[in-house]
Parts: C-alpha cells; structure tokens; sequence
C-alpha cells in the first residue's frame, strides 16, 4: 500500500476526541494532507449501523450480534473510503478500528482474539493499521477526569469492571502488536500528550 494508516485508540474518556482535534489542527498548520475518519460510522451506511449499536434502546443485542456490526460497519467504511485512499497514497486516521474490537469485544465481552479476528478477517486484508496510537490511561483516572457517564450511551453504562476489562485487552494487544502499537501515556496535560503523539507519527516516519 501506497499511503499510510493511523488508527487512535484508547478507554472511554481518556481525551481521544480532543487529541484528534489537536492532531488535525497540526497537520493542517504544517501543509500535511490527510484523511480522517472514525469508528463505527464514517460512511452513510456506517453511521447507520453506527445508531443501532450504540442506540440505548438496544438493551437485548447479543454479543456476537455487536461484534458483527462492528465489522460490518468496519467493512464498509474499509471498501469505500480507507483502502481508495491508502492506494492514491494518502495518509488515513481512523478514530478506533479492530483493536477496539480486540478491546471491547473479544476481551470485554469475552468473545475471545480468533472469533474477533475471524469475523473481521475478510475486510482487514491488506488493510492493517502502520501505526496504532494507544492513549494509555486507566478507566479509573479517566472517569475521574471526565467527572461521570453520559446516561444515553449504552456502551457507558457498562461500568468500570467492564473497562477495567477493556484496559487490559488494550495492554495485552500493546504487547503482541509491538510493531505497529505506540503507547502514548495520556495521564499529564493535553499539550504533552499531544506532544507525545506527533513524535511518534514522526519517529515512524508517517508525518
Ligand atoms: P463513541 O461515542 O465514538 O466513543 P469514543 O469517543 O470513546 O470513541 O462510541 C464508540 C463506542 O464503540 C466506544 O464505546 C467503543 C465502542 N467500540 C467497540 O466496542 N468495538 C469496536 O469495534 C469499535 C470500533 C468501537
């Protein structure tokens, strides 16, 4: 493949939007095209599947029904969008992609590494991130920094033992991903996590 692939990942409330955005904001002051794009959605029929998964309504949805819309969703967005443009050479991020399905499906909900790898095996072909920025921050540092839930999201509700469950997913694909996995400590300031990011896009030679 021709461009590079980017993907950001990381707990609930751990500061992933707001990085996203600083992160924009550098690669358009210094003249670096890209394409940014996130997870679950990105695409018209992505975001749909996007409003059925993360509806609050949707209480009854079964584990495996969850992770199959994630990869849908996932496929799509692939298709359509990411693999286009990593062939005309572009530099793509993605907010979230397959290790938070590794994350928050496989270990969380205990679906397991190989049914996640499985289901998904299809669309992620040729189209594995070069680098993946993990905002490292335990859930109980995030949650206290982001002061409560929101009520309406009900991956939210699922509670710290839950996340806590994700964080240690997140740890374990860290390891077994060496190569592609930055671990970006997020627990200081938002101006030196940023920081933190873009030396590791340059270090790796993406930007
Ligand atoms: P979103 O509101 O975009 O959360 P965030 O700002 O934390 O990214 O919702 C995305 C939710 O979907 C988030 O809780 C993580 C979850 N998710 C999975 O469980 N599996 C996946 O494969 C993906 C892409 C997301």
């Amino acid at each position: 493949m021709k461009g590079k692939f980017v993907t950001l990942e990381g707990c609930e409330g751990v500061g992933k939007s707001r990085q996203l955005k600083m992160l924009e904001e550098y690669l358009v002051n210094n003249g670096i095209k890209f394409y940014m794009t996130r997870e679950p959605g990105g695409t018209p029929i992505a975001e749909q599947i996007r409003n059925i998964i993360l509806d609050g309504k949707n209480v009854s949805m079964t584990d495996e029904c969850e992770a199959m819309l994630y990869a849908s969703s996932r496929i799509q967005l692939i298709k359509e969008e990411i693999l286009p443009r990593l062939e005309r050479g572009e530099l793509v991020i993605c907010d979230r992609y397959i290790d938070s399905s590794f994350a928050y499906q496989g270990t969380a909900r205990g679906l397991g590494f190989d049914f996640i790898k499985n289901i998904n095996s299809y669309a992620i072909e040729n189209c594995m991130p070069d680098c993946t920025l993990f905002l490292n921050l335990s859930p109980e540092q995030a949650f206290k920094r982001k002061g409560g839930v929101d009520k309406t999201d009900r991956l939210e509700l699922s509670g710290i033992e839950f996340h806590n469950k994700v964080y240690q997913g997140y740890l374990t694909l860290a390891e077994k991903y060496k190569d592609r996995f930055s671990v970006i400590d997020a627990s200081g300031e938002k101006e030196q996590t940023h920081a933190k990011i873009v030396n590791a896009l340059k270090q790796r030679g993406i930007i």
